[in-house]
């Protein structure tokens, strides 16, 4: 029972850009989709509007000041009562930057697509985090033959 966190980044923490992603790698997506499925899934507005429709089978739930702008999902905006509920509830944090950055420090297992490419024009990254509190396992290694990209799965679990 934890807060997860799950992201692809690129060789310099790159996120995203324009407000959506900058990769779109079709077998991470797959990745993602197992390891969060019947979850509850944690994200900003912004966000949770940059997706295409809603997940099927997760809960979302979805900071924002402004709750009564998105009438179809559960809304929160108090970090630190999510931040309590999840440390006994099984929880994933699925961006963006703004709220990887409030939740990281108590993540205990985050999952990153480490993806070997850059991005200059990214204008949000994943935050800086202390590795040396994690164990780092490489779960996979994979090529993705469209895009020419190469990527790991790698999980960092808290010691
Ligand atoms: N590579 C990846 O794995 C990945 C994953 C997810 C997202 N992304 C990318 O990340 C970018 C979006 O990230 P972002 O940082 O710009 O936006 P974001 O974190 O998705 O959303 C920001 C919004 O969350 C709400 N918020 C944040 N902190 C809050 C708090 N303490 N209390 C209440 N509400 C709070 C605010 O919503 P209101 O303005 O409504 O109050 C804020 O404007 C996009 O480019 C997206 O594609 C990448």
């Amino acid at each position: 029972m934890s807060i997860n966190i799950i992201a692809a980044v690129g060789k310099n923490n790159e996120l995203g850009k324009d407000g959506d992603l900058i990769w779109k790698i079709s077998e991470d997506l797959k990745f993602f989709k197992q390891k969060t499925m019947g979850q509850d899934i944690i994200m900003g507005r912004k966000t949770f509007e940059s997706l295409p429709r809603i997940l099927p089978g997760r809960k979302h739930i979805v900071i924002t000041r402004k709750p009564e702008i998105i009438p179809e999902v559960a809304v929160c905006d108090n970090i630190q009562e999510l931040i309590e509920k999840y440390q006994t509830k099984e929880g994933f944090i699925i961006g963006g930057a703004s709220i990887y950055s409030q939740f990281i420090e108590n993540a205990y297992k985050i999952y990153l697509t480490e993806i070997d490419a850059e991005c200059k024009k990214a204008d949000v990254f994943f935050p800086e985090f202390n590795k040396e509190n994690y164990i780092r396992t490489v779960l996979d290694e994979q090529y993705d033959d469209e895009q020419k990209l190469e990527y790991k799965h790698v999980l960092y679990k808290r010691r």
